[in-house]
């Protein structure tokens, strides 16, 4: 969560006030921001959902994904992206990323096998996968995209929005996100009928509400519907979020202008698909070594993008242990239809993916940071980088203190605890 203001408080007061709690037919809130964010994504269709985990199962319900397909994901996301593919009946099969942390495209081309239907590009971070590269494969091998621009939130590629590239996207409004409801999220979609599905995924009784349609007709969904409070304060928050994107990637770019000259010491930002439109939510940087970040991360508090105890495939215990749903019948890994597909893991399947998760460090961006601060921040980056890659004492390298900013966006785990998550034996 970045800003909530007294304008949230208004309209999530007002919205208590009238007691128009309900979307269909008493309050409008939900309507609007449908209306006003498909049109800021660029897209025909925005549809809201209680959550990003089940806008991304919407998504794939949407795009008719099910038992017997294998969707690709990449190797490091939120496990809701894996889980959301096993809610539907499919495998998720997991894929390298590459050093801009999100989905390697040589790495799907070389994953699709004749069972592979989907792939799902990450934002991550708020960072951009390629999507060109992307969006080209999937051309030529026949596979629908499903970009999963939970943590993208205001950001794009190229001039796109993420969200409005692929087939269909999926978002997420929760607290840490870059707009938030608390909790949240919806589907972003251009195709009349993929919407139709997608709401009808999102709300069982939706043919109800909206009118029966005799060409798309119901099936069982699960109740995900948004509330006119998510509404009230997503459209305020949306009139927040340019400005914020705006921020963070004027305070990206001094960062890294500020820090360029480090890369003789090998201080090398991490490469970036489309560096001037992502969210710009972190400064990322590629070390030479694991150690090298370890000890960066101890001088300089920022995030070691492996280490945030939930986001990397070797976390997702239950799609490790093979627990795809809460009962035997409805596990996809026990599925007949899913005989043919790609279902084994282990932990070391992707280590070249640990490997650059390892060395990433992600220094987070924030619209409240001061001029002051982020000098700040540029001069202990400095410090960092001459202590540990140019082999100078602290005391040369003049630290200076700096209170209260927060470097450390999404790193909501102590490290004990982060420790504890990676020790696990499943
Ligand atoms: C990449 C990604 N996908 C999916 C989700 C799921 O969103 P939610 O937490 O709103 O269910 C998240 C949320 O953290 C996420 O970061």
């Amino acid at each position: 969560m970045y800003i909530v203001g007294e304008e949230e408080i208004e309209a999530v007061t007002r919205v208590l006030r009238e007691g128009k709690l309900f979307r269909y037919g008493i309050g409008g809130e939900c309507d609007r921001f449908e209306a006003r964010y498909a049109d800021y994504l660029g897209v025909n269709h925005f549809a809201l959902a209680a959550s990003g985990s089940n806008a991304l199962a919407a998504a794939m319900i949407a795009v008719g994904i099910g038992p017997g397909d294998e969707v690709l994901i990449p190797a490091h996301t939120y496990m809701a992206t894996a889980t959301s593919v096993l809610a539907v009946g499919a495998i998720p099969v997991i894929v390298d990323i590459d050093e801009s942390i999100t989905i390697s495209p040589k790495a799907i081309e070389a994953a699709i096998g004749p069972r592979t239907r989907a792939v799902v590009p990450v934002h991550m971070w708020g960072a951009a996968s390629d999507m060109d590269a992307i969006m080209d494969i999937a051309a030529r091998r026949n596979l629908i995209v499903i970009e999963d621009a939970c943590q993208g939130v205001g950001g794009g590629y190229k001039g796109k929005k993420f969200g409005s590239i692929g087939h269909i996207g999926a978002f997420s409004f929760n607290y840490y996100k870059n707009m938030t409801s608390g909790e949240g999220g919806g589907v972003s979609v251009n195709d009349d009928r993929l919407a139709k599905r997608a709401r009808g995924a999102i709300d069982p009784c939706h043919f109800y509400w909206s009118g029966r349609d005799e060409e798309e007709k119901p099936f069982a969904g699960n109740g995900a519907r948004a509330t006119e409070l998510m509404g009230a304060m997503l459209n305020v928050q949306l009139d927040r979020l340019d400005g914020m994107i705006a921020k963070m990637r004027s305070e990206k770019k001094r960062i890294l202008a500020g820090t360029a000259s480090l890369g003789n010491l090998g201080l090398k930002p991490a490469p970036m698909n489309s560096p001037d439109d992502d969210c710009s939510a972190q400064v990322m940087y590629t070390m030479p070594s694991i150690e090298a970040a370890n000890r960066f991360v101890e001088i300089f508090p920022s995030v070691i993008a492996g280490k945030t105890g939930r986001h990397t495939y070797t976390e997702w215990d239950q799609v490790l242990i093979g627990a795809g749903a809460a009962h035997p019948a409805m596990n996809p890994y026990l599925m007949p239809e899913n005989a043919e597909c790609r279902k084994t893991y282990s932990k070391d399947m992707c280590a070249g993916s640990l490997d650059i998760l390892g060395r990433t460090v992600m220094v987070a961006t924030n619209p409240k940071h001061t001029d002051a601060e982020i000098d700040a921040m540029v001069h202990n980056i400095g410090v960092a980088a001459r202590v540990v890659l140019g082999g100078m004492s602290m005391e040369e390298a003049d630290l200076r203190e700096v209170e209260g900013v927060d470097t450390q966006k999404f790193d909501i785990t102590s490290r004990e605890r982060e420790a504890a998550t990676l020790e696990r034996k499943l």
